[in-house]
């Protein structure tokens, strides 16, 4: 297998590609731009109590434009930042990002959120899996997630990812850890049913 090219943050920072989710909707995925801020100020008021508490684990005040500003206004080096838009008017709907503590850190957690009208129609997926493949070249190893124990759609989508994947409960939330440095497989994606069943049976 070919090992793929390193991407460095400049390039990063001017990625786009064009997806399909696995329900044949075709969406664009590029990197987060500084004036992305005015769509995500809209999108905040419209996004559900249950979406925002499973995003911040907390029901959080509509941010104003400069707190926006600080999320779209990125360091390539440190943080991976995606959104994904639908339709020729570029409507946005998801953003998900990777985030290191340093430029040579193999390891960053994982972020992301779909707008409610857009839930369950595979964008997350494609998102998440965008991120892993091309986070990989950024530099990265290992990701790790903290996931509400209730959000199964969240842990689902991650499973069926098909990297390794180890899930630690504690209070409430998983910590997920995902090797993307190796292939992801289809035995990996194991069912989803067994393996949440099993983890709260530890508990
Ligand atoms: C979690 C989130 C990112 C998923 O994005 P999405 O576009 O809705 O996800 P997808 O449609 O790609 O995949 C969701 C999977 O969960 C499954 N699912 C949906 N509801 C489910 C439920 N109640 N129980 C179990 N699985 C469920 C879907 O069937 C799908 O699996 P499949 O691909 O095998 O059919 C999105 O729901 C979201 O933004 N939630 C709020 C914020 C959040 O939770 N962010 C993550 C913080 S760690």
């Amino acid at each position: 297998m070919l090992t793929p090219a390193a991407l460095s943050a400049d390039e990063a920072s001017r990625y786009h590609t064009l997806l399909q989710t696995h329900s044949g909707t075709e969406v664009a995925l590029r990197a987060i731009r500084p004036d992305d801020k005015y769509q995500m100020l809209d999108i905040y008021p419209t996004l559900s109590p249950r979406t925002l508490y499973m995003r911040f684990f907390r029901v959080i005040d509509a941010p104003s434009l400069e707190d926006i500003a600080r999320y779209t206004t990125v360091d390539f080096a440190l943080q991976l930042a995606f959104v994904v838009t639908l339709g020729p008017e570029q409507r946005m709907v998801a953003a998900g990002r990777l985030i290191r503590a340093t430029a040579q850190s193999k390891v960053a957690e994982l972020s992301c959120l779909v707008v409610d009208d857009c839930q369950n129609r595979g964008i997350g997926s494609v998102l998440v899996s965008e991120l892993f493949k091309t986070g990989h070249r950024w530099g990265v190893d290992q990701v790790i997630a903290l996931v509400h124990s209730e959000n199964h759609p969240m842990l689902r989508l991650l499973k069926n990812q098909g990297y390794p994947c180890e899930m630690l409960y504690d209070e409430g939330e998983f910590t997920v850890t995902l090797d993307i440095s190796q292939e992801p497989t289809q035995a990996n994606s194991v069912s989803y049913q067994t393996s949440i069943g099993a983890m709260h049976q530890v508990v």
